[in-house]
C-alpha cells in the first residue's frame, strides 16, 4: 500500500504539521505501508487560470509548465492521501490550495449526480486494490485553542471527498499547535505523538483511526487558559518596539 503526504506548511520539516505528520506517517510504515512526504514549498505550483484548457483543447493536461504534472502522477500512484495543512483564515494555506485548484486536469468537464451532490467524474480509474475508493487523511493544526476552528475546513473536506468519490479515513485537527515549537516544552507531548502514530497504523490496519485512538488526539494539550497566556507573553516578548501606553489617552 502506498501512502503519499502532501504538507503544504510554508515551513516544511520544521513545520508543527510535520510534528504530527511524521508520526503519523511511522505509523503508517510500521503496518507495512509505503510512504512518501512531498513538501509543497519546495515545489514550483502556479496558480490555476481558470481558462479550463486543460478540459478542452488538451484534455488532461494543463498549459502551464510547473511541478503539477510530476505531482499529479505521484497522487494518482497513492492508494492513501494524505493532506497536511497549518490552519490559514479557517481553512487550507495558500500553497495547499493552489496545489487542490491544480486538480482540474484530472476531471472530465461533465457533471454527473453523485447521491446528493453533483460532480465531475474522475478521468481516470483510482488504483486503490480491494477497494473502488482512494483513502483521504486530514492533517491540520493551527494557533488558537478550540477544535471548532476547523468545522469549515472539515466539512470542505467531507463533501471534497464524496464528490471525488474517495473515502475520508481520518481527520486530526490540533488546535494550540504552536506548542510543538516550544522548546521548553519538547517532550511534554510524546503521549500525542504516539496516537499520532498509531492512527497512522490504524488507517492503514483498519481504515479508519478507532474512537480510543480519536479521543487521545483530541485531548487538549494544556488548557487554554494556560497556552492565552502563554501565547501573549511570547508575543509581548517578540514585539520589536514595545508599545507606549500612553496615559489618559485611548
Ligand atoms: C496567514 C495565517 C493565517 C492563520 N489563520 C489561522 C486561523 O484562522 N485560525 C487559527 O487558529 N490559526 C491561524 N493561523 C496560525 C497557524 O495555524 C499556526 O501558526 C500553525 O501552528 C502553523 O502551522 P505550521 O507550523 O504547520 O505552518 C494562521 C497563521 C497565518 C500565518
Amino acid at each position: 500500500m502506498k501512502v503519499i503526504a502532501f504538507n503544504g506548511s510554508p515551513r516544511g520539516k520544521r513545520s508543527n504539521t510535520d510534528c504530527i505528520l511524521q508520526p503519523f506517517l511511522k505509523g503508517a510504515q510500521s503496518a507495512g505501508a509505503e510512504t512518501e512526504t512531498v513538501y509543497l514549498r519546495d515545489f514550483k505550483i502556479n496558480h490555476c487560470l481558470g481558462c479550463f484548457t486543460c478540459w478542452t483543447k488538451t484534455p488532461g493536461v494543463c498549459i502551464q509548465k510547473d511541478d503539477m504534472p510530476a505531482l499529479l502522477e505521484k497522487m494518482r500512484g497513492a492508494d492513501i492521501i494524505v493532506y497536511a495543512t497549518p490552519l490559514y483564515i479557517f481553512t487550507v494555506n495558500g500553497l495547499m490550495k493552489d496545489f487542490m485548484d491544480r486538480f482540474m486536469p484530472l476531471a472530465d468537464p461533465h457533471i454527473s449526480r453523485r447521491g446528493e451532490y453533483y460532480s465531475h467524474p474522475s478521468r481516470y480509474k483510482t488504483r486503490r486494490k480491494g477497494s473502488s475508493r482512494r483513502g483521504v487523511v486530514l492533517i491540520s493544526n493551527c494557533g488558537f485553542p478550540g477544535r471548532y476552528n476547523f468545522s469549515a475546513l472539515e466539512e470542505t473536506f467531507r463533501i471534497f471527498t464524496s464528490v471525488s468519490g474517495s473515502k475520508l479515513m481520518a481527520t486530526i485537527f490540533r488546535p494550540m499547535g504552536e506548542l510543538f515549537a516550544v522548546p521548553g516544552l519538547k517532550g511534554s507531548f510524546d503521549w500525542y505523538f504516539d496516537a499520532a502514530l498509531k492512527a497512522g497504523r490504524e488507517v492503514v490496519e483498519q481504515g479508519h483511526v478507532t474512537p480510543k485512538t480519536q479521543a487521545v488526539l483530541n485531548k487538549d494539550l494544556v488548557s487554554p487558559e494556560d497556552y492565552v497566556t502563554m501565547a501573549n507573553a511570547y508575543w509581548d516578548s517578540q514585539i520589536a518596539v514595545p508599545e507606549k501606553k500612553e496615559k489618559g489617552k485611548g
